[in-house]
């Protein structure tokens, strides 16, 4: 089969995983004979210093025609000050595709539970979904300003903004152990409210779903905790955003993490939970697991590609069991090193 894909480097650590992503795609469409036709496209920083926008109308273009997108990262110091950043072209771009589902699976499998810095036996068997509502919330909600005296956000969600990801957090939890956990500030947030109780009013429909309610903060303690009590956590936007960057923790790192974003139609976007790390971006130390679980998403998610993801996954898992760890797992690996060790594991 023929796939179009659109590829977004981006800045930072973004190119250098993205590099490790491609490079295993392209492992994958020879050893399955499938064809990926790749498009880099500019994006972010690297969309404004080549055009001026972070995201080009041949960037919008370019994703909305593919079958597929994939990201890497966006965002650094160097565009802090721009009147549009690179994390205002994300936002754009995640508005202009409709990609309100964000799914953010958190998975420790028995081999690498002694690599999280919470105790083995509490994180083994963690198997969880963050359901994230991604186009609406503080993030968009008008009116939005600052100026040097007073600033203003608004937290808006319209009752079919809240249906339709409560529903999809529904439709995946009756496909595994159908336990929805749904996170809210309903004790103090309007918007809560009515969250709230429009999930229990889908509830209705699910009879099979056992549901509970947690405020988040009671629900970030609970995280780390208990992680293993979790199954699907449907939340809205910035609740989301946090709760999944403290849960990669429970995995080990925050460079472990993939996500997968749709519509109700057109191209889904993929990408790993982190930015661009400024940090470490140049010195081949990223971790490259959260790119290339990424592409196993897209592979499975959106092209129905299972036997491929599998392999994938599974390259990049006996790599790491042999020990194959970047430095934010305790390793010396390096990005491409990884790479190539995954590489050759999938070409055997
Ligand atoms: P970050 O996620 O970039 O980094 C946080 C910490 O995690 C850093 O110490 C970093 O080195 C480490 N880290 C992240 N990914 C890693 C990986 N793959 N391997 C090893 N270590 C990794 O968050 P930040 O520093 O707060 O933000 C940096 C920039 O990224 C900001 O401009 C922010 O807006 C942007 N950002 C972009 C995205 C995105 O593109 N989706 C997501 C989050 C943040
Ligand atoms: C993420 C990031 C983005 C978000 C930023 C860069 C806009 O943190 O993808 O988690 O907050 O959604
Ligand atoms: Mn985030």
């Amino acid at each position: 089969m023929n796939y179009t894909i659109a590829a977004l480097p981006g800045d930072g650590i973004g190119p250098e995983i993205m590099a490790s992503g491609l490079t295993l795609l392209e492992s994958i469409g020879k050893k399955f004979q499938h064809s990926f036709n790749v498009t880099v496209y500019p994006f972010g920083g690297a969309g404004i210093d080549e055009t001026g926008d972070p995201i080009p109308t041949q960037t919008i273009k370019g994703c909305t025609g593919a079958d597929a997108i994939l990201l890497g990262a966006i965002g650094g110091p160097k565009w802090e000050q721009e009147e549009k950043t690179p994390e205002d072209g994300l936002l754009q771009l995640r508005k202009t595709l409709g990609l309100f589902s964000n799914i953010r699976p958190i998975v420790v499998s028995d081999s690498i539970a002694h690599l999280s810095p919470l105790k083995t036996e509490r994180v083994k068997g963690t198997d969880f979904i963050v359901v994230r509502e991604l186009t609406g919330g503080l993030y968009f909600g008008q009116p939005k300003h600052w100026n040097d005296d007073e600033a203003t956000d608004t937290l808006f969600y319209k009752k079919s903004e809240i249906e339709r990801i409560v529903r999809q957090a529904f439709e995946l939890a009756m496909t595994r152990k159908k336990k929805m956990t749904s996170v809210d500030k309903a004790n103090v947030l309007a918007s809560s409210k009515l969250w709230r109780k429009t999930v229990n009013e889908l509830a209705a429909s699910y009879p099979e779903v056992t549901v509970d309610h947690l405020y988040v903060d009671a629900a970030s303690m609970k995280l780390i905790q208990n992680p293993t009590a979790f199954d699907v956590i449907v939340t809205e936007n910035m609740f989301g955003d946090i709760l999944s960057d403290e849960a990669s923790v429970i995995t080990g790192s925050l460079g472990m993490l993939p996500s997968g974003s749709h519509a109700i139609s057109g191209p889904s976007l993929y990408e790993p939970i982190h930015g661009s790390a400024p940090d470490i971006a140049g010195k081949n130390m990223a971790n490259p697991m959260s790119m290339i679980l990424s592409v196993a998403m897209m592979l499975r998610q959106s092209f129905n590609l299972n036997e491929e993801a599998q392999a994938l996954e599974e390259a990049a898992k006996q790599a790491m069991d042999a020990d194959y760890l970047t430095a934010d797992l305790g390793g010396t690996t390096t990005t491409t090193a990884f790479t190539e060790q995954v590489k050759a594991i999938l070409e055997n």
